[in-house]
């Protein structure tokens, strides 16, 4: 995507090759703040505090944090403690797991003076791949947006409802949910875009609407409790979202509200669909709501409300009685059943174990 006309994506090396950058995703929409991360401390911080987040760029960035490990100390039992320092930082998104797998098997039947480069080929090899499969899934799930165009004889825009941010910025590039609305906007379809804030941690309000006002693609931010409301009047064509991890059996997991966006468009009849890459699919998986582990992060997040102030401060205002608990559920899990389709870089399948079997053969 670009930024300022400028294509960029969220993480690369430094020119000097001792670091890496994102982008601090903490400090959008109000300001693009790039920041350099020199250690796998580093890298484990700026998953937790969700510095980047969204379950491809989690595991992107993990990887790069063994190849920091790598630069410093190659040996076994340093990989095996930065691996299991980086998964810890957040339970649910797949990606993170395989991510540091691949990595892992990259690196041990190597040499010891061997590791450092073979592991930043590898790290290099996962972002460019994640370009590549968030490309496929855009230009897959562009179809879908040009048949409900067709389907409503271009009489007004596509209207599509999505949720949390599953784009650019949750990815290396392009995104998974986004990618066919870039795709297809590039392809002349009249788009627009209801962005669900996604309380506590807005990224809707916060990234997606940056994304999209910064692709030029018309949008409107909702308050989560608007979807219902919407997809009763009509005014919703599809929905579209991501997913952290996607079982054998085609439940998905995503942003804690998409399975209440997915009740309540099947009872409308709206079509919802999910679009992930490969990464994102946990094979071992078959019942999404008994075993996918919900990360529950500080209750913090529920408790204060982050903002920039009219005078232009970034500030945080707390919005409850100190006294009440709070509960800070991050995902939740959509039935395979609620789903009408999944949007893979390999195509679109039926939200099942047979959906999933026929797109890939080799892991069913
Ligand atoms: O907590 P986050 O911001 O990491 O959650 C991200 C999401 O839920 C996205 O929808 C998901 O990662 C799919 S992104 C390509």
């Amino acid at each position: 995507l670009k930024v300022a006309g400028v294509p960029r994506r969220t993480i690369w090396r430094t020119d000097d090759g001792a670091a890496v950058e994102i982008i601090d995703q903490t400090q959008l929409p109000h300001a693009f703040v790039t920041r350099r991360l020199e250690s796998v401390a580093d890298v484990a911080t700026a998953i937790a505090t969700m510095q980047v987040r969204g379950a491809p760029l989690i595991g992107a960035t993990a990887a790069y944090g063994v190849c920091l490990q790598v630069s410093e100390d190659a040996s076994d039992a340093a990989i095996a403690a930065a691996c299991e320092r980086l998964q810890a930082t957040r339970p649910t998104a797949v990606n993170l797991g395989w991510a540091l797998e691949s990595m892992r098997s990259a690196l041990q039947s190597q040499p010891l003076a061997e590791r450092e480069a073979v592991a930043w080929q590898r790290a290099a090899a996962i972002c460019d791949e994640d370009v590549a499969t968030c490309r496929a899934i855009g230009k897959h799930g562009a179809e879908l947006l040009i048949d409900a165009w067709e389907r409503k004889r271009r009489a007004g825009p596509v209207e599509v409802l999505t949720h949390c941010n599953a784009g650019w910025l949750a990815t290396v590039d392009w995104g998974t949910a986004l990618a066919p609305i870039y795709d297809a906007a590039e392809r002349g379809v009249s788009i627009h875009v209801w962005v669900s804030e996604t309380r506590p941690r807005n990224q809707g309000a916060a990234l997606t609407a940056w994304e999209l006002a910064n692709a030029g693609i018309p949008h409107t931010v909702i308050v989560d409790n608007v979807a219902g409301h919407l997809l009763q009047r009509g005014g919703v064509d599809l929905c579209l979202t991501g997913s952290d991890r996607t079982t054998a059996s085609g439940d998905v997991c995503n942003k804690i509200g998409t399975y209440l966006k997915a009740l309540a468009a099947r009872e409308n009849g709206v079509p919802f669909y999910v679009a992930l890459p490969h990464s994102t699919i946990d094979w071992s998986l078959d019942d999404g709501v008994a075993s996918i582990p919900i990360e529950e992060r500080d209750g913090a997040e529920v408790r204060f409300v982050a903002g920039r102030s009219p005078s232009g401060v970034q500030t945080e205002v707390a919005i409850l009685p100190d006294a009440s608990a709070v509960a800070n559920y991050a995902f939740d899990v959509t039935p395979a059943h609620l789903v009408t389709a999944l949007v893979t870089e390999r195509g679109i399948c039926e939200a099942s174990r047979a959906g999933l079997a026929s797109l890939y053969p080799e892991n069913a």
